[in-house]
């Protein structure tokens, strides 16, 4: 069936009856907005009443219906092409075709987007809200670990050496930056389409700031075509879920990472063993956040297709596209809240971290930076650490040979000078006091010393714990409020049914 003539129960009777009912139908997966569908007729019905378009009796009626459809759930509806055609339906069998009047002055098509927009503010709230959780677990393993040092890598090789807290801050920066996306779409998803009807506006002097006041929107959609076609948001809200999943996917990767190489141990909670291998502990959850990229990207990509080079104003494609968008806010909520827990009550292992630290001659740009700093140009103090590294590596192998123990940070102060003398024909000691030279290769100091604004030094740290801290709690009251309002919106439709009912 569609739109045109929609009251008409001989057009229904007429239309979509055939083999291709159950393709038509979005009944089922309608249950998503089923909640949402009552509370869009209601704030509807309220207002033809108000606004003198259907009399009290009738409003009472419909009203009292919806109420009964909604304790006997989505599941008791009649057949129907969708949810909104099912409760029309439901409401017809128990008020009779006086019930009818409740679908004056609307479509399906500005029905079903201020549904979707309706619904999709509880899911944003609800990934808005698993974004400040993760954060605050990032924010909390920064506390407890300013001073636990750890391997940074680049190229996944031994970089430079940091913190704990410098790397969860990282992500505490990234999935912040996730929290804003969110809010800045929940904004725009925040706007109401009921009134634009089919697509053109309707005879009927509706009150649509009213229906947008009874459902808690922020505002209306003004241009009545623009408010029954337009699925951007839709994309808006599966993008920034999408960033944010492969935020997450990085930092699963290096947690994943870090748990095979000893420096972090996942709680049992958020681990998995081996069918057949009983000394396993694998990090299979981790895996899984990692993956739910791939379910996230497809979103992105199964949305933007079904929308591309859609005409105005509704067709019946976009009927496919909110799926994707429940799919993938699904997943990402979920493997947001699975990542907060993983990284809430891993154990980090503090001596394997300071033993592997240093790994690699990791402290080498420290010893660069020094001797640039005490007058070398930063170009020839690089030549100099570069081949005391060669020389160290080369050393490192004879030991290996002759069976001696590897050496564990790669450089030491006597290849440094080698080095020295063979590039500059000068003692180190011309250019570093060799007390610096030593700190400089101690990856505990290396970190102290690299105390620039957002580096990993303990008080750099404690400046952007500080900051993460403060908007974590500015961004929670922003999303306190929204839920608080979306609550009082609630409450006052029930009031102005109650006067019906
Ligand atoms: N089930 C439809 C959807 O999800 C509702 C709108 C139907 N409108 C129409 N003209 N057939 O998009």
């Amino acid at each position: 069936m569609t739109d045109e003539g929609d009251e008409s129960v001989i057009r229904r009777d007429r239309f979509s009856g055939g083999p291709a009912r159950g393709f038509l139908s979005s009944l089922a997966a309608d249950e998503r907005i089923f909640a949402a569908d009552l509370a869009v007729d209601r704030a509807h019905v309220v207002m033809l009443a108000e606004c003198g378009i259907v009399d009290d009796e009738t409003a009472g009626a419909v009203l009292t219906a919806l109420d009964a459809i909604e304790v006997e759930g989505h599941e008791s509806l009649p057949a129907g092409e969708d949810v909104h055609e099912a409760i029309e339906t439901a409401v017809v069998e128990r008020v009779g075709p006086e019930g009818g009047r409740m679908h004056t002055a609307r479509s399906r098509n500005d029905e079903v987007a201020t549904c979707i927009r309706y619904r999709l503010r509880e899911d944003v709230l609800a990934a808005l809200e698993a974004t400040l959780v993760l954060r605050e677990s990032l924010a909390d393993v920064a506390a407890e670990h300013a001073e636990t040092v750890m391997p940074g890598y680049t190229h996944l090789q031994p970089a430079q050496p940091i913190t704990v807290a410098h790397w969860a801050l990282s992500y505490e920066s990234a999935v912040r930056r996730d929290t804003a996306r969110l809010l800045e779409t929940y904004d725009r998803i925040d706007e109401s389409p009921l009134g634009a009807a089919a697509f053109s506006g309707t005879t009927f002097d509706v009150d649509r700031e009213r229906t947008a006041e009874l459902l808690g929107f922020d505002g209306v959609i003004e241009n009545s075509m623009d408010a029954a076609s337009a699925r951007d948001f839709l994309l808006e809200t599966t993008g920034a879920l999408s960033t944010l999943a492969t935020t997450l996917s990085g930092l699963a990767e290096d947690v994943i990472l870090f748990a095979n190489r000893g420096f972090v141990d996942l709680s049992d909670d958020y681990a998995s063993t081996s069918s057949i291998m009983p000394q396993k502990k694998n990090p299979d959850t981790l895996e899984l956040v990692r993956a739910v990229a791939g379910d996230a990207a497809a979103g992105v990509q199964g949305l933007t297709t079904t929308l591309k080079g859609l005409p105005r104003a509704y067709n019946r494609d976009l009927q496919r596209a909110t799926p994707h968008v429940w799919e993938t806010v699904d997943a990402v909520v979920e493997a947001t809240e699975v990542a907060a827990g993983a990284v809430a009550t891993a154990e980090w292992n503090e001596d394997v971290l300071a033993a592997e630290a240093g790994a690699g001659f990791s402290t080498a740009t420290g010893v660069a930076d020094l001797l640039a700093a005490n007058g070398l140009p930063f170009r020839t103090a690089h030549e100099v650490v570069a081949l005391a590294a060669e020389k160290s590596a080369e050393r490192g192998s004879a030991n290996n040979a002759s069976g001696d123990e590897p050496r564990a940070n790669g450089a030491d102060y006597d290849a440094i000078e080698a080095a020295a003398e063979e590039v500059l024909g000068e003692p180190l000691e011309t250019y570093a006091d060799p007390a610096a030279v030593e700190a400089a290769l101690d990856p505990a100091e290396s970190v102290a010393s690299r105390d620039s604004t957002g580096g990993p030094a303990p008080d750099a740290v404690a400046d952007q714990l500080e900051a993460a801290r403060a908007t974590l709690a500015d961004d929670r009251e922003a999303v306190d409020a929204l839920r608080t309002s979306l609550e009082e919106a609630n409450a006052a439709l029930r009031e102005e049914v109650n006067a019906y009912v």
